[in-house]
């Protein structure tokens, strides 16, 4: 499946309505949408009201957006945005702050895009492969995995728990941070089929993992897929939100 269909299908065991709930009002505000992918939630934000911006740097994703009048996606490095027309009141950031290990410095520049008291919404996930039983053999692996990541600079697993210190150390004022249930990533109990293929491909993506973990990566994947459809699963994973508002300047 196409990774832009994938995404489609993961909108569903999200929950959304949990995390706009946290926003100050959108109708008639002007949004950001940092690394929007096909734009789903640029989308939902404007059903609410917003006029959104999306970024994103995959072209393959912005292609597949379906198109709405009040949302335009743009391809862009978002370590590197370009200039705006107009500072934005509130900036959306969902499940891409782990892209970025050094996160403070990029809100900086994020801060600089936003009205003074404008907000910034991040959503991520915290410790992604907390999920039990697997055997200790998987569990070495793929904390091998996630400790190589984070030393070479490439992801953060653990940025969820991180937003809010993160977002202070940038100058935000952090005024909500929140648990979002998750039917994919932190519910306990057996997960059902189509999460579980899910969580096949998503293994079955991961190159860097597959090279982490050699030869055993079919033992680790089965193992950690079938810990999944257990019973007796439990997640210590989370989705994590916070947002807080850009610091008005003093008079
Ligand atoms: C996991 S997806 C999240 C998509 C969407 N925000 C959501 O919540 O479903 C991460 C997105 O961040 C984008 N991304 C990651 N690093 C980026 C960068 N440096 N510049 C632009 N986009 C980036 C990817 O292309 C991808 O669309």
């Amino acid at each position: 499946m196409a990774i832009a269909e994938e995404y489609r299908r993961q909108f569903q065991w999200r929950d959304w309505g949990g995390a706009f709930a946290q926003l100050p009002p959108l109708a008639g505000a002007r949004l950001l949408d940092l690394g929007c992918g096909i734009g789903q939630l640029a989308g939902e934000l404007a059903e609410r009201g917003a006029t959104v911006v999306g970024f994103d740097g995959n072209e393959e994703l912005l292609r597949a957006a379906r198109p709405h009048p009040r949302v335009e996606l743009r391809r862009a490095d978002l370590a590197a945005l370009p200039p705006l027309d107009r500072p934005a009141d509130g900036i959306w950031c969902s499940f891409v702050a782990a892209y970025f290990v050094d996160l403070p410095t990029l809100l900086q520049r994020w801060r600089e895009l936003l009205v003074p008291g404008g907000f910034l919404a991040l959503i991520e996930i915290d410790d992604l492969f907390a999920h039990e039983p697997v055997a200790a053999t998987t569990r070495a692996t793929l904390d091998r995995y996630v400790d190589e990541a984070l030393a070479a600079r490439r992801y953060d697993f653990r940025m969820g728990r991180k937003l809010e210190a993160h977002l202070r150390a940038a100058g935000f004022a952090p005024e909500r941070s929140f648990v979002l249930p998750d039917r994919e990533f932190s519910a306990p109990g057996p997960s059902d089929a189509d999460v579980i293929a899910a969580w096949r491909a998503r293994l079955e993506r991961m190159q860097l993992l597959q090279q982490c973990a050699g030869a055993g990566f079919p033992a680790l994947r089965d193992d950690f897929l079938a810990a999944l459809a257990r019973p007796d699963h439990r997640s210590g994973a989370t989705v994590r939100g916070c947002v807080a508002r850009a610091a008005v300047p003093p008079r």
